[in-house]
């Protein structure tokens, strides 16, 4: 094992967010209504040399497993992560996430006036222009909608 092995400890149970684009770890905390005041140990680590994307980051959450939309949720703004759940120190489950090129109800559109707005019975609907940096265009609008806009309905 080489000298310079990252020294971030293994977790006992829990999720580990690996190969986080660089700069988005703060953005996966959030999204996951992270805030460190309820529940285990929660570990942050950025700009970790990676061999694939030469620097990434890493989130570790002692103690959950994260449900289906959060994973959703996670590919929106991390969309080269590995989702691995831990049981019992060992890797039981790895999963990338992979944002779909449609993405239907977890996000609204900015527009106010937009249809999916005005209380129709539509579900919001978005096109993957862009994932990296993050671009969506409405199915109704098509207003555009960036990483900001949707960090703040997170
Ligand atoms: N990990 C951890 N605690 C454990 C087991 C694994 O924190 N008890 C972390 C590892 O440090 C790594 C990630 O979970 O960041 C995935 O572990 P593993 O699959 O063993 O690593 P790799 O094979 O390097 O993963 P990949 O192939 O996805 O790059
Ligand atoms: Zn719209």
């Amino acid at each position: 094992m080489s000298k310079r092995t990252l020294r971030v400890s293994k977790i006992r149970n829990g999720t580990v967010i690996d190969h986080i684009t660089r700069g988005h770890a703060l953005d996966v905390i959030k999204i996951l209504g992270i805030d460190g005041r309820a529940g285990g140990v929660v570990t942050i680590a950025m700009n970790v040399p990676s061999e694939k994307l030469g620097v990434k980051d890493i989130v570790k959450i002692e103690g959950r497993e994260l449900n289906p939309e959060e994973v959703d949720k996670i590919a929106l703004l991390a969309p080269h992560a590995t989702i691995n759940i831990i049981r019992n120190y060992r890797v039981v489950e790895k999963q990338r996430v992979k944002l779909p090129s449609v993405i239907y109800g977890i996000l609204k559109c900015v527009n106010p006036s937009c249809i999916s707005n005005s209380g129709e019975p539509v579900k919001s609907t978005f096109y993957v222009e862009q994932e990296e940096p993050l671009r969506l265009r409405c199915h109704y609008c098509g207003r555009i909608i960036e990483r900001e806009d949707v960090l703040k309905q997170f």
